[in-house]
């Protein structure tokens, strides 16, 4: 049976395999040594001179090949435990080794944490630069967090719930991916932004709580804390106000701090609340960093931001929405909204909250009510027959009894890179993209044939060079 190297001081005296990775070879005259890696970590082995045929087996091993290793666990005398390996205090004398697969010299070494190796290398060759330590952790992890978020949320009656990725564009503020329908000749789906719309009518079919690990795509540029495609805790609820959101994910994030990751500080609970306006004149920033100590890796500065403005200027001089168009203004700017006056001076019920100076999550109490998401278009300057296009689906949902619900969105990303104390997302992600939007590894995104366009109704037009 595989033993895996975080076991072996289980089996001293005894023989093991371990199937596995060369991490390192050296030799020493007549000793051969091998790191030998798997997931769980690094062991020593040795192979003694006396097995000749072993020994010119293991003299030919070289970084990267992927063995199985049979041997005996040796405990180390006291003056030669490795105390940078878990394994240290012993040593794996070989008995037999098959060699799974050579590997050509890495293109990449994984033994560092990776981070003074450039960017195409490290993407174009994923597979290898996910084998360091360090990446293993993040991902690992990653996996250990969403987890226990979903043992959260099953627990507290929420239900797990997936949507379209094939969608139709909605205005959430950035470009939206758009695919091309063969069927419907000309027409085209996008990608969504987030899940916004259909959490809110999932509300309207009496879902009651609902959460989703969704991927979001947003045809932006992308940059340390951005990624085109990432991935949102995505929640909605029904019958809440304002403050039954924010303490649900305020126990939660507790909860995946303090269960997961102990060593780590809050700085604040209950999570400090900030409005806009006092965040902008005191930090300059609607998400402020609130450390009082920067230079401690540990610390967490969780707050809230509340009392957004709704609208803001366009450079036209009409009006946009600041954070969501389908949010709902705070209750006493309700008629305001309504008749379309004060309009700068209207408040949303938006939240976000900011970490260590990061925007990890947004969300508000909806307009359940068709009036008021009517009205947010209308002060937004939209037609009628505009209006009916885009968003008839939700007015309509809306006037066949929706209950009042609210909800928010992390952004997970965001959140496990600074729980890795990460210097960006492409850390915490399997495979991202580079800054300029591609993917190295699969050299992404491609031509495609003549007639795979043909079928779509497409016909590239070059840009003159
Ligand atoms: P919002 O647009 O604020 O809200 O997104 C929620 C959170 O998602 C993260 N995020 C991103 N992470 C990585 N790359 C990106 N390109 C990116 N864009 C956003 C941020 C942000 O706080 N539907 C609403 C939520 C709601 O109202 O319920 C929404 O998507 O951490």
């Amino acid at each position: 049976m595989r033993i895996l190297t975080r076991d072996i001081g289980e089996h001293v005296g005894k023989e093991i395999t371990l199937k596995g990775w060369v991490d390192t070879r050296r030799d020493h005259g007549k000793l051969i040594f091998i790191d030998f890696r798997d997931w769980t970590g690094l062991a020593q082995v040795v192979f003694l001179p006396n097995n000749k045929e072993l020994h010119e087996k293991a003299s030919v091993l070289r970084s990267e090949w992927v063995i199985e290793l049979k041997g005996t666990v040796q405990k180390r005398p006291e003056g030669l435990i490795n105390t940078k390996i878990a394994s240290g205090a012993f040593e794996i004398a070989a008995t037999g080794l098959t060699i799974l697969s050579e590997a050509k010299t890495p293109p990449i070494e994984v033994g560092s944490d990776g981070l003074d190796i450039g960017e195409e290398s490290r993407m174009k060759y994923r597979y290898v630069d996910l084998r360091r330590a360090r990446m293993q952790k993040n991902l690992r992890n990653r996996a250990r967090v969403f987890q226990m978020i979903r043992e959260f949320f099953a627990k507290n009656d929420f239900v797990e719930v997936e949507t379209p990725v094939l969608s139709k564009s909605t205005p959430e503020g950035a470009r939206d991916y758009l695919v091309p329908s063969r069927i419907q000749e000309g027409k085209f789906y996008a990608l969504p932004q987030s899940p916004q719309q259909y959490k809110q009518l999932l509300m309207a079919s009496g879902m009651d709580r609902y959460f989703q690990l969704a991927r979001c795509f947003r045809d932006e540029d992308t940059r340390g804390d951005r990624q085109p495609e990432f991935t949102q805790l995505d929640i909605e609820m029904s019958f809440v106000e304002r403050d039954d959101v924010m303490a649900v994910n305020e126990e939660l994030l507790i909860k995946l701090v303090k269960e997961l990751y102990p060593e780590k500080k809050i700085q604040e609970i209950p999570f400090p609340r900030i409005t806009y306006k006092e965040s902008m004149e005191k930090y300059g920033t609607d998400r402020p960093d609130m450390r009082n100590d920067k230079n401690d890796p540990n610390l967490l500065a969780f707050c809230w931001v509340i009392d957004f403005p709704f609208f803001e200027r366009t450079d036209e001089g009409g009006w946009t929405f600041t954070h969501n168009p389908f949010s709902a203004p705070k209750p006493e700017f309700m008629e305001d909204l309504l008749h379309k006056r004060n309009i700068g001076e209207i408040l949303t019920t938006q939240y976000d909250i900011a970490l260590n100076g990061w925007e990890i999550g947004g969300g508000s109490i909806r307009n359940h009510r068709s009036e008021g998401l009517k009205a947010v278009f209308e002060i937004m300057g939209f037609s009628d027959e505009r209006i009916q296009k885009n968003f008839g689906h939700m007015l309509e949902a809306f006037d066949f009894g929706a209950p009042p619900h609210g909800g928010i969105a992390w952004g997970m990303d965001r959140f496990m890179m600074i729980m890795e104390n990460e210097p960006n997302i492409r850390e915490v992600i399997a495979f991202p993209k580079t800054g300029d939007g591609r993917d190295f590894m699969m050299d992404a995104p491609s031509d495609v044939s003549e007639e795979q366009l043909r079928e779509l109704h497409i016909k590239i037009t070059k840009k003159e060079k």
